[in-house]
C-alpha cells in the first residue's frame, strides 16, 4: 500500500475516497492524527496529515519516528510526501512543483533514528540516493501527463523552523548546493530509510525564500497559489494511480 503524508497546505486530500480511519499506538508515542484509508481510483491507499488535520503542530514538534513507524506498521511500503518550500533558485518561482533528488539537512535536536539505545544494533543506513528512484520515477511520468509546471531535479534544505530563514542564511544554503527550502522533510525521509520504506518528496512552491524575487523585504506567500496547488498536486496523484 502506499502511504500519502500531507503538508500544510494539503490537510484534506478530496480525491481520497475515504473508507475508515484507525488510531495507531508507537512504541515512540502518538503520530501526529488518526491515519485516514481509502482509495484513489483502483488502488487503496493511507493518509496523513503531518501536522495533524488542524494543521497546528509545528515543524519541529512533528513526531516523524511515530508517524512514519504507524504507516509502516498498517502496511505502507512507500510514501510519497508532500511539502510546501520557498524557491532559491530562479526557476523555481512559486506555483512550480518539484520532485527533489537530493537533500541537506539543517535540522537539530529533532529524534532522527530508530536505531538508539543500549540494546539496539548499531546501523548506518545508506542515504547516498536520499529518495526512492523508482517511486520518483512514477511521480515524474505522472507530473509528465498532468499538465502542470514541474521541475525533476532539485535538492531541497531542510531548515529547522518554525521561523523563516534570513536573507543571509539563504544565500548560505543557495552557496551550498540547495535549489528550495522547507521545514520537514528531514528527518521524515531518512527514518523511512530506515524501516526500508520508500520515500519521495513532492513539494510545492509557495513564496520565493528571504531575499530572493518578490521576498526582498519579507517572504510574500500567494494565496492563489496554495490553492493552485492542491489542486495539481492532485492532477498528478491521480494520474500515479490511473
Ligand atoms: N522557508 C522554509 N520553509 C518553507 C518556506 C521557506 O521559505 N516556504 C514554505 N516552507
Amino acid at each position: 500500500m502506499l502511504a500519502i503524508i500531507g503538508g500544510s497546505s494539503l490537510v484534506k486530500l478530496p480525491i481520497l475516497e475515504v473508507t475508515h480511519r484507525q488510531i495507531v499506538r508507537t512504541p515512540y508515542g502518538d503520530p501526529s492524527c488518526p491515519l485516514l484509508f481509502g482509495r484513489i481510483g483502483q488502488q487503496n491507499v493511507v493518509f496523513m496529515a503531518r501536522h495533524g488535520y488542524g494543521n497546528s503542530i509545528a515543524p519541529h514538534e512533528i513526531n516523524y519516528r511515530a508517524n512514519i513507524w504507524a504507516l509502516q506498521s498498517v502496511g505502507a511500503k512507500s510514501v510519497i510526501a508532500i511539502g510546501a518550500v520557498g524557491g532559491i533558485r530562479p526557476d523555481l518561482s512559486p506555483g512550480t512543483l518539484v520532485i527533489p533528488d537530493d537533500v541537506l539537512d539543517y535540522t537539530w535536536g529533532r529524534k532522527h533514528t530508530f536505531f538508539e539505545g543500549v540494546d539496539c544494533p548499531l546501523v548506518h543506513a545508506d542515504f547516498t540516493r536520499p529518495y526512492s528512484d523508482d517511486l520518483r520515477h512514477r511521480l515524474l511520468a505522472a507530473a509528465g501527463q498532468s499538465q502542470v509546471h514541474f521541475s525533476a531535479q532539485a535538492t531541497y534544505a531542510c531548515t529547522q523552523g518554525p521561523r523563516l530563514e534570513s536573507t543571509a542564511e539563504i544565500l548560505k544554503l543557495e552557496r551550498d548546493g540547495a535549489d528550495i527550502v522547507g521545514m520537514t522533510g528531514m528527518p521524515e525521509a531518512s527514518l523511512a530509510r530506515e524501516l526500508d520504506v520508500a520515500y519521495a518528496h513532492l513539494c510545492t512552491v509557495i513564496n520565493w525564500a528571504a531575499g530572493k524575487g518578490n521576498s526582498r523585504q519579507a517572504v510574500t506567500f500567494d494565496a492563489q497559489c496554495k490553492q493552485r496547488s492542491v489542486d495539481e498536486i492532485s492532477a498528478v496523484l491521480t494520474k500515479l494511480f490511473e
